[in-house]
């Protein structure tokens, strides 16, 4: 008999679901090197992944997916890589975005949209519109994204608009950081092992629950996600406060 499709399984229903999930896309290269393939392989092969992920975020109840796609210390890696890896975002808008539409997904992309080649930023600006009133799914891509740039370009903003010291706090940070307006990460999942956190919603991931796994971004598929989520679900938050 065919082994039972994780499309077809039962999971049974996870009675807490976190709202706002982060993920750490990492491992595409080791994923490739592991089958004597190019780097740029492991990066398609990861973004065809994401496509069953986002699908099984929708099933299990997560609402908004902040996904770590492109960091900007990412720009010092081989000219190829780069270009292959801009050049597989512009095709997954192409090619996936009327169908994510449909879906019911709402992008948004945290990070600088501007050092990026104009015709991708016009395409990112255009999706964005396309799916602004989309309630099924907030998914936020972190293209060119580094949390200490985004707090950088938070007080850069914050001493523009002239808000006077004593009415800086926590709240006007998170105000004028790429995420303003969402609720914090209350998981984020590191694929490929790593124990690190790479600069990834350094400010609003204070208090998140962290979920590291073996599995290479393209192998985390929908049992992965449901252990991931599965594994927050028993911790227990504390927010510096005692158990309960
Ligand atoms: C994650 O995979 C994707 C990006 C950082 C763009 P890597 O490319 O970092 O893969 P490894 O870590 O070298 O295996
Ligand atoms: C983090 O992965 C960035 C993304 C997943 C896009 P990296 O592979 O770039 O991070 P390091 O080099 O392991 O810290
Ligand atoms: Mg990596």
């Amino acid at each position: 008999m065919p082994a039972q499709s994780q499309d077809d399984q039962q999971y049974p229903p996870l009675e807490e679901v976190p709202q706002h999930v982060g993920i750490i896309m990492d491992g595409n290269g080791r994923w490739a090197r592991a089958r004597n393939l190019p780097r740029s392989a492991g990066h398609r092969a990861g973004t065809e992944n994401l496509r069953r992920v986002l699908r099984a975020a929708v099933e299990f109840g997560v609402q908004i997916l902040t996904i770590y796609a492109f960091s900007t210390e990412n720009w010092s890696r081989p000219e190829g890589e780069v270009h292959a890896l801009l050049t597989i975002l512009e095709g997954v808008i192409d090619r996936e975005l009327q169908e994510l539409h449909e879906e019911g997904v709402q992008l948004r992309h945290v990070g600088r949209i501007e050092r990026l080649p104009e015709k991708l930023q016009q395409k990112i600006r255009q999706a964005i519109e396309l799916t602004q009133n989309n309630e099924q799914l907030l998914l936020n891509v972190a293209f060119d994204y580094v949390g200490r740039s985004e707090i950088v370009d938070a007080i850069r903003r914050i001493i523009i608009d002239r808000i006077p010291p004593d009415q800086v706090n926590e709240d006007t940070v998170s105000r004028y950081l790429y995420t303003a307006g969402l609720p914090d990460p209350d998981l984020i999942i590191r694929t490929s092992g790593e124990m690190r956190i790479s600069n990834f919603l350094i400010w609003q991931g204070a208090y998140a629950e962290y979920y590291i796994t073996p599995a290479m971004w393209p192998d985390f598929d929908k049992d992965e996600l449901y252990k991931a989520l599965k594994a927050y679900k028993q911790r227990e938050r504390r927010f510096g406060l005692v158990p309960r």
